[in-house]
């Protein structure tokens, strides 16, 4: 059981004071996690940060996920290298105004994987954070791995000023379960949790409009109230949200006018009102 986390806080090393420096100029941090792999936290990641980014805002995109990273694919910045400034800091690579980072930047074979233990992760996750010069933003969305492993146990740890997680769930009962389990982490850690986001709640069909529930709907708002948690809303199984995703283009970004955009972009602003209240 991991507890007080964050009483193991940045310490006063230079690594430390780094971080503490970079991260001061971005005033919000959130966390995307989720209990079970799949269930579209890296889709829901990148166009969260285009959407705060369609509403004026300035936003960044960490993906913490080292053993499989996939916003390079997401947000189309694949095969691109991070190039180094004077001082020996990093730039990320931007792309329709969102800074992104993401492990795959780093490898040089993206068919290679990364066998790291935690101690590495960690490293690897201070350097995002302390060496990258992603300048002055208002959010940074950091896409995790799936579960409750090292990975945002570290962005936590090292993160202790965390507005809060977003926790995204599949509407089936057998996903319920790992939305409560991930909220009790998120709690457990200290890190408030932002709300609930049902992802792959029904289809609409695109020829006849009529929706079908395929993994039902309607749990990640159940979770969210026995939890008494915020709902944050429900985004549809739409295949333009996964083609996009496969060409390296957000949603959001490419259909900025689609229902399930407004969507997203609503539960953008749910999250602004929480945390500019
Ligand atoms: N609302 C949606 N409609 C259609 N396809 C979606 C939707 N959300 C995600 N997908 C697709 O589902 C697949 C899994 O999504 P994604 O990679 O974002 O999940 P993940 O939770 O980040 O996975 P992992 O746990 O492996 O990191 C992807 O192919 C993605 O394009
Ligand atoms: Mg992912």
């Amino acid at each position: 059981m991991v507890q007080n986390i964050k009483t193991n806080l940045p310490g006063q090393g230079d690594e430390d004071r780094k971080i503490r420096e970079r991260m001061a100029k971005i005033k919000h941090k959130i966390l995307v996690i989720s209990g079970k792999g799949g269930v579209g936290k890296s889709t829901f990641a990148a166009n969260l940060a285009y959407a705060f980014v369609a509403d004026g805002d300035s936003a960044g995109i960490l993906d913490i996920d080292i053993h499989g990273p996939s916003q390079g694919r997401i947000t189309g910045i694949e095969g691109l290298q991070m190039t180094i400034n004077p001082d020996n800091s990093i730039k990320p690579i931007e792309k329709g105004g969102v800074r992104i980072v993401t492990m795959a930047s780093l490898l040089q074979d993206s068919d290679q994987p990364v066998i790291w233990r935690g101690p590495l992760k960690m490293k690897a996750i201070k350097q995002f954070l302390g060496d990258i010069d992603w300048g002055e933003l208002d959010w940074l969305v950091i896409d995790s791995p799936p579960g409750t492993g090292d990975e945002p146990l570290s962005a936590v740890q090292l993160l202790p000023e965390m507005d809060g997680s977003v926790i995204i769930t599949q509407p089936q009962d057998l996903s319920l379960l790992d939305a409560r389990k991930t909220v009790k982490f998120s709690q457990t850690i200290g890190v408030k949790v932002l709300g609930i986001v049902e992802n792959m709640s029904g289809f609409i069909c695109p020829h006849c409009g009529k929706r079908t529930d395929i993994f039902k709907s309607g749990g990640g708002k159940k979770a969210a109230e026995e939890m008494k948690v915020p709902f944050l809303g429900s985004i549809p199984i739409e295949p333009a949200i996964m083609e996009s995703g496969e060409m390296g283009k957000p949603f959001v970004w490419m259909f900025p006018d689609a229902e399930s955009s407004k969507i997203m972009k609503e539960i953008a602003g749910k999250i602004r009102a929480e945390l500019e209240k």
